[in-house]
């Protein structure tokens, strides 16, 4: 991954940059790197604030000969990626909120973006979009965020070598989606749970117009998050919004 690489000082999205020279044909593990979005992306619509020079954005082209039904499993893999990356670089303890959010200390510090484009039900490819707060201090924020979120600065103390953070995410990633091509998502399943900090713990979930709130049980096997509610009746759900209940 990412010996296709393109550099930019500024772009919209890294994920627009992916998606055109998807289309023209470029190989798996293309790599796009922003230093700072115009535009960027979050999930559901909602915009990523991207400054200049301080975290990590990125997007990578994954053309997995999967059906469409398998895109959810890529995003924790990619999650369980980033988290892993994070841990082994940094002494900081982030977990994995489901789907693809990682939080340290309850704030988030990345998030990811898998976005795909399908024909007949199979995956032509898919875009895995990448954002870490790396090098921020708290007034680099708008307001509005400073409680939410961290950074990696902010929570180890000392700034983080953002080219060594994404040398070792593509380590992460080749190695999980090797093992994933080669024994599906089972093994991936199981690491996303140790990093996890939604299992075993009372969760809302908002989910389109439906809320779910329960006991956060596991993972099925495409993905989705098993809650069981109140009644002891097992619910799954695909996407959506979890909120972390005390
Ligand atoms: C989220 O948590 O809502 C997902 C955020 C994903 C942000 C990354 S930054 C690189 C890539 N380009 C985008 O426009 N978005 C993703």
């Amino acid at each position: 991954f990412g010996r296709n690489l393109k550099l930019l000082e500024t772009t919209t999205s890294t994920q627009e940059e992916v998606r055109r020279n998807a289309e023209i044909g470029a190989a798996e593990g293309m790599l796009v790197i922003a230093e700072e979005q115009t535009l960027g992306r979050g999930r559901q619509g909602r915009s990523w604030f991207s400054p200049p020079g301080k975290g990590v954005w990125m997007s990578l082209l994954l053309r997995p000969d999967q059906s469409l039904a398998c895109a959810p499993q890529l995003t924790l893999l990619t999650a369980v990626a980033v988290c892993r990356a994070i841990r082994t670089l940094t002494q900081i303890d982030a977990g994995i909120k489901w789907p693809n959010d990682l939080l340290v200390n309850g704030r988030k510090i990345s998030g990811i973006l898998l976005e795909s484009v399908a024909e007949d039900e199979r995956i032509r490819y898919c875009i895995a979009g990448i954002g870490i707060d790396v090098n921020m201090d708290l007034e680099d924020y708008p307001e509005e965020l400073r409680t939410k979120v961290t950074s990696l600065k902010l929570e180890q103390g000392a700034e983080v070598d953002r080219a060594a953070l994404i040398s070792a995410i593509l380590q992460e990633l080749e190695t999980l989606y090797d093992l994933y091509q080669e024994e599906g998502f089972s093994p991936i399943a199981h690491l996303w749970e140790a990093l996890s900090v939604t299992l075993n713990r009372e969760v809302t979930l908002h989910s389109g117009s439906q809320i779910v709130q329960g006991y956060a049980v596991g993972l099925d096997s495409s993905g989705g998050l098993i809650v069981q509610n109140e009644e002891g009746k097992k619910v799954t759900v695909f996407s959506g919004e979890v909120q972390l209940n005390t």
